[in-house]
């Protein structure tokens, strides 16, 4: 098939003309240094399908990292370049990005490893990819600019909406395409050619998974727990049967898809002001109930680290969690018990509970009483007279409390709290 000059990609009435501008510029001056560039994989996917994406990926036939370097002189931007990925980021002043690359081939050492790279044609890079719909290119230089390469039928497969690897060794090569295959399978709501799952199916049986390091497997989970439909790619990856592999203990079905929704929804009410990442959130419930050992096999086979790590730990516990927190009768108690807890523990644990009461206490909790603090500090209650030293904790304590509770609502009140219960050695 190849490039077909008949083909145009109708890029100026699909994108913006600053855009079109832009990647007219680039396709000027790939031609003057005897360069091709093109335009490639995902916008050029998604502008046939009409989604009109804006990142835009840049591979330039030649010396790749040269032309970014003029691109961003010619253009005022600030170039970021990766030699040894032989790619290149420029940010132009409104902040806007553009990846360059250059054509590359790549080749896999070892099945799982990262490939080395060599430059190329735009043909061997459009190969190398993973599915028919992501190799596909746009020409930018002058004579050629808005013809579409299409030599893997990406087109037709758009058209019928089938996903489909390019090679029998593509999973074997890199096994995160299949959970790039599961993402896209739920977004575009397309389905997997049977061809291809049966590759699909042989690469699970051949333990395709074992070759995968943990990190590059949490990157992959991470980008499906960003994705909108998140929910809908773990089922595809439960009835492809990955998801026990990936991810032991994940549970998608019955209520996953709703509190995927709860938890986006109650986020902007929570959100002021705390650090907190909305996929570990999806994480935990996702994870919710899982036995601890299953967890811990998770928590594992994605090498989660840090604070995301703490966070998930808790999934086992989550639903017991949520039971409790709805009985708690006062924000106090819920202080007592939650404290101390990861925020993203306690949005899942929110998100778990069932009674609309219960949530709004502990809603009040989250918004307000988790950061409340007595208005006396430890210097003011040794201005009352009462001693430093533990004793001082256990007053303000106490007062928060009595605070969180609606016992106390001014400074005065908290003063008078103090010396009715408990008597200062001075006092
Ligand atoms: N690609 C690939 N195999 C991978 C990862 C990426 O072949 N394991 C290729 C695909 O051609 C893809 C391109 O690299 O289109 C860019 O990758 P990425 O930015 O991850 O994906 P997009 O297709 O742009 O998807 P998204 O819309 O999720 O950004």
């Amino acid at each position: 098939m190849g490039s077909d000059p008949g083909v145009s990609s109708n890029l100026e009435g699909e994108l913006e003309l600053k855009t079109v501008d832009l990647l007219k510029k680039l396709g000027s001056l790939a031609q003057e240094q005897g360069m091709e560039a093109y335009l490639v994989g995902g916008p050029v996917r998604d502008l046939l399908l009409k989604g009109g994406s804006v990142d835009l990926d840049i591979v330039v036939a030649g010396d790749g990292l040269s032309f970014a370097r003029r691109l961003g002189r010619q253009l005022n931007a600030d170039v970021m370049v990766y030699e040894r990925f032989l790619t290149a980021t420029l940010t132009f002043p409104d902040l806007t990005r553009l990846d360059v690359a250059t054509a590359r081939a790549e080749t896999y050492e070892r099945p799982g490893a990262l490939p080395a790279v060599t430059p190329a044609s735009i043909e061997q890079d459009l190969i190398r990819r993973d599915i028919t719909i992501n190799a596909m290119a746009i020409a930018l230089n002058p004579p050629r600019f808005g013809t579409l390469l299409d030599p893997h039928g990406g087109a037709t497969d758009l058209k019928n909406r089938l996903l489909r690897v390019l090679h029998p060794r593509s999973f074997l090569d890199d096994p995160t395409r299949i959970l790039r295959l599961a993402r896209f399978a739920a977004r575009f709501d397309f389905a997997i050619e049977p061809g291809t799952r049966a590759l699909l199916d042989k690469a699970l049986a051949a333990r395709v998974f074992d070759v995968l390091t943990a990190d590059r497997l949490r990157a992959e989970i991470f980008l499906v727990l960003s994705e909108p439909g998140s929910a809908e790619v773990f089922s595809r990856l439960a009835e492809l049967k990955v998801l026990d592999i990936v991810l032991p203990g994940a549970q998608p079905g019955g209520v996953f898809p709703k509190l995927i929704d709860q938890a986006r929804r109650l986020a902007p009410f929570v959100e002021k002001g705390s650090q907190w990442d909305p996929a570990v959130v999806r994480l935990l419930l996702l994870l919710r109930g899982a036995p601890p050992k299953v967890l811990a096999r998770a928590v594992e086979r994605i090498n989660l680290t840090g604070k995301a790590r703490g966070a998930v730990q808790q999934a086992s516990r989550l639903p017991a969690l949520a039971k409790w927190t709805a009985r708690a009768g006062k924000l106090s108690e819920l202080h007592q018990g939650l404290s101390g807890l990861p925020f993203e523990v306690l949005l899942g644990t929110l998100v778990l509970m069932e009674s609309e009461k219960s949530r709004r206490r502990m809603m009040k909790y989250l918004t307000w009483g988790r950061r409340l603090k007595p208005g006396l500090t430890g210097d003011d209650l040794m201005a009352m007279g009462y001693t430093s030293g533990p004793g001082l904790k256990r007053i303000l304590d106490a007062l928060l409390h009595a605070k969180l509770d609606g016992k106390v609502k001014s400074r005065k009140g908290e003063e008078a709290y103090v010396r009715k219960n408990f008597s200062s050695p001075r006092g």
